[in-house]
C-alpha cells in the first residue's frame, strides 16, 4: 500500500441481541473471541496502528485487546457507529484508514487485501466492501444509481424495494484520513433510532462528489454476529473449515460434522479423529494418532502413533509416542505419559511423571508422582499426596516396581527400583530396591465359625 493504512474496529455496542452478560465480541466462537479473529486479520495487514472502540465492558474488552496489540478508545454512550468513528479521534490519523465492524468472525485476510488491492487501483476516496448473501434480513441495503454506489439504507428504515437488494453492507470500508474527519462530523444523528449512522458518509461522499467504489467480496464477508444462533453458525463455519483444511492435508476425519477443532489445534496426516472428538486451544497432535469419540483434549501434545480411546479428558499434558490413553482416563495438568506406556479405564493422573512402557491399567489416581520406566500399577492403587497439614507430598517410584492392586502410598514416599508391594498395603515408609513390602492387616482364619446347623 503507497499510503499508510491505520485500522478502526468498532467494539463498543452491547449487543442487545445476544441476551448475554458477556460484551458481543468477546463471544467465543471455537474457542476464541470474536474479535481476535478480527485482530488477528487485519494484523496480517502490517497496519501503522489498529484502534479498537470499546464501551459495553470496556475493561474487560480492552483486557482482551490490548495484549493482541490494539489501542483501545473509548466511547462512553453508544450513540451509532458514525459516532464510534468519531470517538476513536480520526484527527489525529492519515493515509488510509480501514473501518470494521467487531462482530465479522468469518473474515479472512484475503478477503481484506484484494478490497484494499481494489480500492487503490480505483483511485476512489471510499471503498465499500459489499456481498450479496441469500438472505439479506437485517443488514444495510446497497443503493446503486447506474451501478453507482449511492446510500445505504438500513434494513429497518428500508421500503419494499430497498429490502429486494440482495447487496448488503458488510461494515467494512477504505477511506482517505481527510475525507474522514471531514464527513464523520457531517453525519446526523437519526430521529428514528437517535444514533449517528456511519452509512450516512456514502450518501455525504455522494453529494461531495468524491469518488466511491463498492467492491463485491465473498458472502462470508457480510456474516455479522448478532444472535446466540448468529453465533452458532459462525461456530460451525469455522470448526467445518478447520475440519477441511486438515482433511486436505491428510488428516481421516470419520465425520466431520461432529469433530470439534479449534483454529489454534496442530495435527498431523495420518490421525484419525472419531466423531465427538473435541480438541481445544494448543493442542498438537502428532502423524497417526488415534482420537476416539467423544475425547476432550485441551493444550496438550501428543506424539505420533499414540492412541487416546473414547471419553478420555487430557488437560496441558504430554502422551508420547504409541502410548495408549484411555477409555476414559483423565489426565490432569502437569502430566507427561512415556512411550508404550498404558493408562487405562478410570485411572486420573495430576502432575505425574509416567515412565516408558509403565502400565495403570485400571482405576488408579497418581498425583505429585515421578513413576520410572516399565512399572507395574496394580488396580485401585492410590497416592495419597494431600495431608492433612494441607500440603501436597510427592510419590517416587523406581523402574520396573511392581505395585500390587489397591495400594496406598502415603508420601512422601520412595520406592526403590524392581520393588514388589504386596495388594492391599498401606505404605507409610520407604521401599529399599529389589525388596518386598507387605503393610496389611494379617489374614487370619477361624475353622468351623459358622456352625453347619445355623445354614440348614
Ligand atoms: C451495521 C451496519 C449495517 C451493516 C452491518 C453489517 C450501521 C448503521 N449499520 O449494522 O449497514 O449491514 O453492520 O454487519 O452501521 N458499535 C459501536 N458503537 C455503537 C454502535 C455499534 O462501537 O454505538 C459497534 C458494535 O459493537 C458492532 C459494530 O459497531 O461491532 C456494528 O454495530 P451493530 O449494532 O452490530 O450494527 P448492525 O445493526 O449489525
Ligand atoms: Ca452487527
Amino acid at each position: 500500500m503507497k499510503d499508510s493504512l491505520s485500522v478502526i474496529i468498532l467494539a463498543a455496542g452491547k449487543g442487545t441481541r445476544m441476551k448475554s452478560p458477556l460484551p458481543k465480541v468477546l463471544h467465543p466462537v471455537a474457542g476464541l473471541p470474536i474479535i481476535s479473529y478480527i485482530l488477528s486479520n487485519v494484523k496480517e495487514l502490517n497496519p501503522k496502528e489498529i484502534r479498537v472502540v470499546v464501551g459495553h465492558g470496556k475493561t474487560i474488552v480492552q483486557s482482551v485487546v490490548q495484549p493482541l496489540g490494539a489501542q483501545c478508545f473509548v466511547q462512553e454512550q453508544q450513540l451509532g457507529t458514525g459516532h464510534a468513528v468519531m470517538c476513536a479521534n480520526p484527527e489525529s490519523l492519515e493515509g488510509t484508514i480501514l473501518i470494521l465492524n467487531g462482530d465479522h468472525p468469518l473474515i479472512q485476510t484475503t478477503d481484506l487485501k484484494r478490497f484494499i488491492k481494489e480500492f487503490e487501483e480505483s483511485k476512489a476516496g471510499l471503498g465499500l466492501l459489499t456481498a450479496k448473501v441469500k438472505d439479506p434480513g437485517s443488514y444495510g441495503r446497497v443503493i446503486r444509481h447506474n451501478n453507482e454506489l449511492r446510500a445505504i439504507v438500513e434494513a429497518k428504515h428500508a421500503g419494499l424495494e430497498a429490502l429486494k437488494i440482495d447487496e448488503v453492507n458488510t461494515g467494512i470500508y477504505l477511506i482517505k484520513a481527510d475525507i474522514l474527519k471531514e464527513l464523520v462530523q457531517q453525519i446526523e444523528v437519526n430521529p428514528e433510532k437517535n444514533e449517528f449512522y456511519l452509512t450516512d458518509i456514502i450518501e455525504l461522499c455522494h453529494e461531495a462528489t468524491i469518488k466511491m467504489v463498492a467492491v463485491e467480496g465473498n458472502p462470508r464477508v457480510a456474516f455479522g454476529v448478532n444472535s446466540q444462533v448468529e453465533l452458532a453458525q459462525a461456530t460451525k463455519s469455522i470448526f467445518q473449515a478447520k475440519a477441511k483444511t486438515l482433511m486436505d492435508e491428510g488428516v481421516i476425519i470419520i465425520d466431520p460434522a461432529t469433530t470439534y477443532i479449534e483454529p489454534t489445534v496442530q495435527v498431523g496426516a495420518g490421525s484419525v479423529l472419531y466423531p465427538g472428538a473435541f480438541l481445544k486451544g494448543l493442542t498438537k497432535l502428532g502423524t497417526c494418532v488415534v482420537v476416539e469419540p467423544n475425547a476432550f483434549i485441551i493444550n496438550s501434545d501428543v506424539y505420533d502413533n499414540a492412541q487416546v480411546r473414547a471419553g478420555s479428558y487430557l488437560e496441558d499434558c504430554i502422551v508420547r509416542s504409541k502410548a495408549v490413553v484411555g477409555p476414559y482416563a483423565r489426565l490432569r495438568p502437569d502430566t507427561d505419559i512415556g512411550e508404550d506406556a498404558k493408562v487405562g479405564n478410570f485411572v486420573e493422573m495430576k502432575k505425574v511423571k509416567f515412565g516408558k512402557g509403565s502400565k495403570a491399567n485400571h482405576l488408579a489416581y497418581l498425583g505429585d508422582a515421578e513413576i520410572g520406566e516399565n512399572v507395574n500399577i496394580g488396580c485401585g492403587t492410590i497416592t495419597c499426596n494431600y495431608s492433612a497439614d494441607k500440603n501436597k507430598y510427592k510419590t517416587t517410584i523406581g523402574d520396573n516396581a511392581f505395585i500390587g492392586s489397591d495400594t496406598q502410598f502415603v508420601a512422601p514416599i520412595t520406592v526403590g527400583e524392581s520393588a514388589i508391594i504386596g495388594s492391599g498395603s498401606t505404605i507409610t515408609k520407604d521401599v529399599p530396591a529389589y525388596a518386598l513390602a507387605v503393610a496389611r492387616g494379617k489374614q487370619f482364619i477361624k475353622e468351623n465359625y459358622v456352625k453347619k446347623d445355623d445354614k440348614e
